[in-house]
């Protein structure tokens, strides 16, 4: 036999001399064949041995237990073996019945041993078939598992990489921020303090997770462009001229280029750019108004201009906190966006960044 496995066949037959021959013509062709006398007998070689045969041929007609009955039991239980039944007589409607209920074939005895074989060949063909597909199916599913695991792998470095990446753009604008902190008059942690509110507002507001990284970008940086505004004009002690008025004027649109060389601060341009603009279309440096502003523009300049009020400043004190949120109250839908302010009041969102502010109330202490 080549070395290669014979094919075996469950015979289930009542009569002798069937078995017989069948044992006989189906051992010359090469098969390896096992008898059994009825379904019961059948079922049970199949049970006790867990024994695999290839194909099994079932005679309808027997005592015990009927092919017709022992069928659904021997698919059930080797839903992948052909069954080809065997019937006595011709009857069509018997054999569709069987095939119905899940037969490969059916043949009528008395068979010529050819058309037994021809049927068997086309079982095994067709089991063999039904192997491949499964063992194709079991390595489609192992690749895709794999496959799977690749990419959650992936992806996670990809995240690392990303939030350290993250982690180190953000210690680098700190100290950009700091940079601008050092040459303006601001109070230290102005822009640290503006970041924190307003990363609270846009939490408030439901801001997605990347919209408020953004955020604290923009609001960390929202003055850098200070770094191009003379000092003797940031620092003047006393009023500004129109000129230099003007010339303050440019720093958000300064701040902006300036972010627009690194491609990772793009979606924070714009919080920067507007961060003067006013709800009301009075703002710069683009003046525009309502929702053409950016939104992260919207917060910044509330936080912004909150800090700026409960801070001193060289030339005043902090204002009181009752005055502060009056004046924010009252600038609802002027320079403030309506939905910031009622964030902002209705949730107290400036507690905490009271009891450290250096108000002229606590200065009187
Ligand atoms: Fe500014």
């Amino acid at each position: 036999m080549n070395g290669l496995k014979r094919n075996s066949i469950l015979v289930i037959d009542d009569d002798p001399a069937i078995r017989k021959v069948l044992s006989l013509g189906l051992e010359r062709l090469g098969y390896e064949v096992i008898l059994a006398q009825n379904g019961q007998e059948g079922i049970d070689l199949l049970e006790k041995q867990k024994w695999e045969p290839d194909i099994i041929l079932l005679d309808i007609r027997m005592p015990v237990l009927t092919g017709r009955e022992a069928l659904p039991r021997i698919r059930a239980m080797k839903p992948l073996t052909p069954v080809i039944m065997l019937t006595a007589y011709n009857d069509l409607a018997t054999g569709l019945e069987m095939m119905k209920s899940g037969a490969f074939d059916y043949l009528v005895k008395p068979t010529r041993l050819e058309q037994i074989s021809e049927t068997i060949q086309r079982a095994v063909r067709f089991k063999d078939l039904m192997w491949d597909k499964i063992e194709q199916d079991r390595r489609n599913e192992e690749y895709k598992k794999n496959l799977e695991k690749t990419m959650e792998s992936r992806t996670a470095e990809l995240n690392e990489t990303y939030q350290k990446l993250k982690a180190a753009n953000l210690q680098t604008v700190e100290v950009l921020a700091e940079t601008i902190e050092a040459k303006d008059h601001y109070t230290q942690g102005h822009c640290q303090r503006v970041r924190m509110i307003s990363v609270r507002i846009a939490k408030s507001l439901q801001f997605p997770k990347e919209k408020i990284e953004a955020l604290e970008f923009a609001a960390l940086l929202h003055d850098i462009g200070k770094i191009g505004i003379p000092e003797s004009i940031l620092n003047k002690p006393g009023a500004l001229n129109q000129d230099e008025i003007e010339i303050i004027k440019m720093h958000p649109l300064i701040g902006a280029q300036i972010l627009s060389i690194v491609e990772f601060f793009t979606p924070a341009i714009n919080g920067v750019r507007h961060h003067h603009e006013r709800w009301n279309g009075t703002g710069y440096p683009d003046r525009v108004s309502g929702n053409d502003i950016d939104p992260l523009a919207q917060i910044i300049t509330l936080a912004d201009t909150f800090d700026a009020m409960a801070q001193s400043r060289p030339y005043r004190k902090a204002l009181d906190l009752e005055l502060i949120l009056n004046e924010i109250s009252s600038q609802r839908g002027k320079q403030f966006a309506p939905a910031v302010v009622d964030a902002f009041l209705g949730g107290k969102l400036y507690e905490g960044f009271i009891d450290t502010m250096d108000t002229a109330e606590n200065q009187k202490r």
